[in-house]
């Protein structure tokens, strides 16, 4: 806690969402990419959403950062530059990557939901790291901790980033429909791409040593282990002969 209301009450607000937005998700799958329906009210084509949808993470994190109180410090610096080489790539070049029919759109409502939860995160994480978090000094460079967060951090983005790649190329040989993806870390899980999200952002709350850091890991984790397991449903539905030792989310466990 910090003793600033505002950033306290959002931080509360944080995890009782992210318990109830679990819940929700194991009842109903979000409506998008595969599990596309209608019935949601109004559309929004689907790679200005993406945009839409991440870039508040990124430009809060940016301006509470630097409007903060100790911007210079060099750790913070460092959390600063990790935060951004996600966020930046995922608001401004992963939505022309992905590989989408002309006239492709997702539903408004679940963008303007990820907008609020991406521009709160921005500002808690942002704010917190410049304002309130004493223990980044020089000291902190060589902690285990911030050494171990940064470690993580890198592998859960690899493993994020080389999924995604994969699931791209898959969509190159068809154009609209789905396959079932092989090799790397799908031999283990049907969504490592989202493994990668949680460790990546482990990793970040780990180097941060943050509630704010620890909300956005627990909120991920509440919004991406429904999706998974729906997907890994999914994809048994769809493909007789998708592997059967494959897990959805966690080797060997889930
Ligand atoms: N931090 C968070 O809470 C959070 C929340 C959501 C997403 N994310 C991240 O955002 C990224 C995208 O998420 P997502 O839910 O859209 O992931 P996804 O379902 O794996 O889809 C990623 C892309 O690959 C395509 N695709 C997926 N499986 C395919 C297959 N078997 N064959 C051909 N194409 C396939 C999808 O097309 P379709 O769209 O047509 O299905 C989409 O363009 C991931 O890196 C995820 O970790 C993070």
């Amino acid at each position: 806690m910090t003793g600033n209301t505002v950033f306290d009450i959002l931080l509360m607000a944080i995890f009782a969402s992210a318990f109830l937005t679990a819940l929700v998700l194991l009842l109903v799958d979000a409506p998008y990419g595969r599990h596309k329906r209608a019935g949601w009210g109004p559309k929004i084509n689907t790679r200005l959403g993406w945009v839409v949808m991440e870039s508040p993470a990124s430009l809060a994190f940016f301006y509470f950062y630097f409007t903060g109180a100790h911007p210079q410090v060099l750790a913070g610096v460092i959390l600063m530059l990790m935060w951004q080489l996600h966020y930046v790539h995922r608001s401004f070049i992963y939505p022309f990557q992905i590989r989408v029919k002309p006239g492709d759109s997702t539903p408004l409502l679940v963008i303007l939901m990820g907008s609020l939860y991406c521009g709160i995160n921005g500002y808690l994480n942002g704010s917190y790291i410049s304002n309130y978090a004493d223990h980044l000094n020089e000291q902190w460079l060589t902690d285990p901790r911030f050494v171990l967060g940064v470690a993580l951090f890198g592998f859960g983005y690899y493993l994020n980033k080389r999924s995604d790649s994969i699931l791209r190329n898959l969509r190159a040989s068809s154009t609209t429909g789905y396959q079932i993806p092989q090799g790397f870390a799908f031999r283990y899980v049907s969504m490592p791409n989202y493994l990668g999200e949680i460790l990546t952002w482990t990793g970040f709350a780990i180097a941060s040593w943050s509630l704010a850091g620890l909300s956005f890991v627990v909120f991920t984790m509440a919004n991406l282990v429904p999706r998974a397991l729906a997907n890994h449903r999914w994809y048994r539905e769809q493909f007789s002969n998708y592997p059967r030792e494959r897990r959805a989310i966690f080797p060997f466990v889930l």
